[in-house]
């Protein structure tokens, strides 16, 4: 008699796909993220922020520096940083700053994002920053690896473990160290925010549940998905903060479906992309809270734009949104949200959509074709 023992499989948690458990790991890993991090109180504490308080008030640039899915969430943090903190901050491939004799001084803070801590190209970025007087601060989920051990401070996420070489829970992870970063910097410049920071940090609490109720949905994604394998060519749009997250859909389904996708910010439709829309081209809309955003009502002109050559119209919008329900074929809702936080919510659908064609088909998605986990060369 004997029991096949799949060690793999039980670490898998019943799960086919690492990448799949940690999307639903998700919930715990940003709940762990903010653990500790915000006294009742309602101060931010970041003790590993080793930088005095002096040296970050005179702070009078921000540059994010990230390679893939970290550089997303550098996009995001920028459009958070900036309004709430009111810093200048720029966002940069790692890949791209220290080869074009960038501005970096002592007043210069980089930020450099990794969840691996080892990418070659966001350790000679901050080499290159540092060697110019800028402090540097990692976001990083892996404790002790070089880019922490070299900079000045570190936010760790506390995702745990990531094995599926397509980021998903680092991601949502880094958007929550972002979100704390930007809150610490506005709080020790003793901006006039306190009353939003407490709001900003409730909301940041109630997310954990609310990924969950998106999770729960999961199959709605997966129903959306079978039959969609075939297609050659998916377009994300967005805007503002889900510019960076059409972006992340469009780069898990090329890392993982190996399928040709393309993310636009959807303000730039017009400029070109709109062109390249053939009858029944899937287009995926992350589409911003309805009401308080006057780009809400742009999005959904662009929904109408493509759909009338043709597209077929997937959005992800908060749920209740009256007009999306009108104009997109499948809706795929969201629990509300500021719009600043809507990230962390709208990338779970298309982390689902993409793990999900990549298996219908029939690829190893944990481990694509000529990706690697790190990547510790230039
Ligand atoms: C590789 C991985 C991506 C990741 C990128 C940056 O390309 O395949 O998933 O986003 O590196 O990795 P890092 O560890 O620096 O966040």
């Amino acid at each position: 008699y004997h029991v096949d023992w799949d060690t793999t499989a039980a670490e898998k948690d019943g799960y086919d796909w690492f990448m799949r458990k940690e999307i639903f790991e998700q919930p715990k890993a940003i709940s762990d993220t903010l653990l500790g991090r915000y006294s009742p109180q309602g101060e931010l504490t970041l003790d590993e922020i080793h930088i005095s308080p002096e040296t970050l008030r005179r702070v009078n640039k921000i540059i994010i520096l990230g390679c893939g899915t970290a550089h997303y969430a550098g996009m995001v943090a920028k459009y958070a940083i900036e309004h709430w903190v009111r810093i200048p901050c720029e966002v940069e491939l790692a890949s791209e700053f220290r080869y074009r004799d960038p501005i970096v001084d002592s007043q210069t803070l980089c930020v450099a994002i990794s969840q691996s801590g080892e990418t070659a190209d966001t350790l000679q970025a901050i080499r290159h920053a540092r060697e110019q007087g800028a402090k540097v601060i990692a976001i990083c989920n892996t404790n002790g690896s070089t880019i922490p051990r070299e900079s000045d401070a570190v936010i760790y996420t506390y995702a745990g473990p990531e094995i599926g070489v397509a980021s998903t829970k680092g991601f949502t992870t880094q958007l929550i160290a972002c979100y704390l970063l930007g809150l610490y910097l506005a709080q020790v410049r003793g901006m006039k925010f306190g009353d939003e920071i407490r709001t900003i940090m409730d909301e940041l609490e109630a997310m954990p549940a609310k990924m969950q109720s998106v999770l729960d949905h999961a199959d709605q994604i997966y129903t959306l998905a079978k039959g969609m394998e075939d297609e050659e060519d998916f377009i994300f749009i967005g805007r503002h903060v889900g510019y960076p997250i059409a972006l992340e859909g469009a780069l898990k389904l090329k890392e993982i479906a190996y399928l040709h996708a393309e993310g636009f910010a959807a303000g730039e439709l017009k400029h070109g992309p709109i062109a390249i829309i053939n009858p029944g081209m899937p287009v995926f809309a992350v589409v911003p809270p309805q009401g308080r955003d006057q780009l809400h009502d742009k999005v959904v002109s662009n929904i109408q734009e493509v759909r009338a050559r043709g597209a077929r119209t997937i959005a992800v919008a908060e749920q209740d949104d009256n007009e999306v329900d009108q104009f997109a074929e499948v809706v795929i809702s969201l629990p509300k949200v500021s719009t600043l936080l809507q990230p962390v919510l709208a990338v779970v659908p298309l982390q689902l959509f993409a793990c999900e064609i990549a298996t219908l088909l029939g690829n190893d998605v944990d481990q694509p074709r000529n990706l690697a986990k790190s990547v510790t060369v230039e």
